[in-house]
């Protein structure tokens, strides 16, 4: 999997630095074409005669080198087909974290569109270190695979996570990532998930009991198929797949303005949240106190989405889910029609093994020319992975 291919791989200033000699060796072995860039504090620890005697190439060091190549940020990323930064320093995931472009390495990180990896290796309490934890979540946010670091014995003398995983372990992930399938390559995804919240007042809202767990299997089945991805979620328990662009909202309102503004560049949309079909006319500014009385609250509609974006499509496939409690096939159809989609997604939420939580789900395909197709009950991710596969041949006919 490895062999002809170009990585670009990254090393910044931790002691684990050396341990990149040896990952460097094995893909060389593979027969991998590896790019190596050193930041500045990597150098203390390592030198680039290290690299480029395993490599037989230069090793890249300086962002404005003279010489026949005097931009070598811009063709690195341009041939990098994955990008791995190992180890990666507490530093590095900052600025990598804010977009910031200081240096060779975290410049063409940012002009790369390649996928990157990052392998974190740090002292086991900068790792735990809030800011570090909120800037490793910014990355897989941003669509980067973020390694969990290993567990052990650490080079300053501590005992916990935050070795550098092992050259195999890191090889697996890059295959991984390598590896993804190419039915939606090039294909941009937008996905919504999760049930919205409506405040009532700053510490209530009206919700659903959506889990999140059917958009986020279809995320990651999309991943595995080469799509570029965008998840536009509402609260959920997940953690997100990574290698999407995440983009977390809460209301209807807010999930209106995130998926208007990124539909004209997308493909396939799946609109797989719940969304609030009403919200509260005014969220109270302070906490409602309760009065012993009924209490009305008005309910104004939020807009449909799906219905919008029904009206607006140009070139773009549109999956829509209904979760019904009746009349399942009759109300997909209307739905269908009337939000101008490709396919609906369908499901009875009263069956067991269906729905809401529910780790399967038994659902019911409708296409717009008409015909159906039953699934039997399924694990999510197969679910998913059978409506994609549907969307695939939407998108080959076009
Ligand atoms: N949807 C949306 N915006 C809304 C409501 C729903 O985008 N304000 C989307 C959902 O993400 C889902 C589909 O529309 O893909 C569900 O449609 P529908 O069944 O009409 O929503 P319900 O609220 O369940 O409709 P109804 O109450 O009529 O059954």
């Amino acid at each position: 999997m490895l062999t002809g291919k170009t990585i670009l791989m990254g090393i910044t200033g931790s002691v684990a630095a050396y341990k990149s000699a040896e990952l460097v060796s094995q893909l060389v072995k593979c027969g991998a074409q590896v790019e190596v860039v050193l930041t500045r504090a990597a150098q203390e620890f390592v030198s680039p005669l290290t690299f480029a005697s395993l490599t037989g190439r230069q090793t890249w060091t300086e962002m404005f080198a003279p010489g026949p190549t005097p931009i070598p940020h811009i063709r690195l990323a341009e041939q990098a087909e994955a990008v791995l930064i190992a180890p990666a320093t507490a530093h590095v995931v900052g600025r990598l974290a804010h977009g910031l472009a200081d240096d060779l390495l975290t410049t063409l990180v940012l002009a790369t569109r390649a996928p990157v990896i990052v392998a974190p290796a740090m002292n086991v309490q900068m790792y735990r270190h809030r800011a570090v934890q909120d800037n490793l979540e910014r990355l897989k946010a941003l669509g980067y695979h973020v390694m969990a670091p290993g567990s052990g014995w650490l080079a300053c003398g501590a005992v916990g996570e935050g070795r550098l995983p092992e050259p195999e372990t890191i090889l697996a992930v890059l295959e991984e990532v390598l590896g993804a399938g190419t039915e939606l390559s090039g294909r941009k995804v937008l996905i919504t998930a999760g049930g919205t919240r409506e405040p009532l007042d700053p510490v209530r809202y009206i919700g659903n009991r959506s889990s999140g767990k059917m958009g986020y299997a279809v995320a990651e089945v999309a991943l595995e198929m080469g799509a570029e991805v965008v998840l536009i979620t509402a609260p959920t328990a997940l953690a997100p797949p990574s290698g999407a662009v995440v983009i977390p909202v809460e209301t209807a309102a807010e999930m209106y303005q995130a998926v208007l503004e990124h539909f004209p560049g997308v493909d396939i949309v799946f609109k797989a949240a719940a969304v609030a079909d009403y919200r509260p006319v005014k969220a109270a500014s302070q906490k409602i106190k309760k009065q012993g009385q009924p209490l009305i609250v008005e309910l104004a509609p939020t807009p449909d989405i799906l219905a919008e974006l029904g009206r607006r499509k140009t070139r773009q496939i549109l999956v829509g889910f209904a979760a019904e409690t009746h009349d399942l096939l009759d109300s997909g159809q209307r739905k269908l029609a009337e939000k101008n989609l490709d396919l609906l997604v369908a499901n009875d939420v009263t069956r067991p093994g269906a729905g809401f939580g529910s780790d399967t789900n038994i659902v019911t395909l409708i296409f717009a020319d008409g015909s159906v197709k039953e699934l039997p009950q399924l694990g999510k991710k197969e679910v998913a992975r059978r409506i994609l596969a549907e969307v695939v041949k939407m998108v080959d006919k076009e």
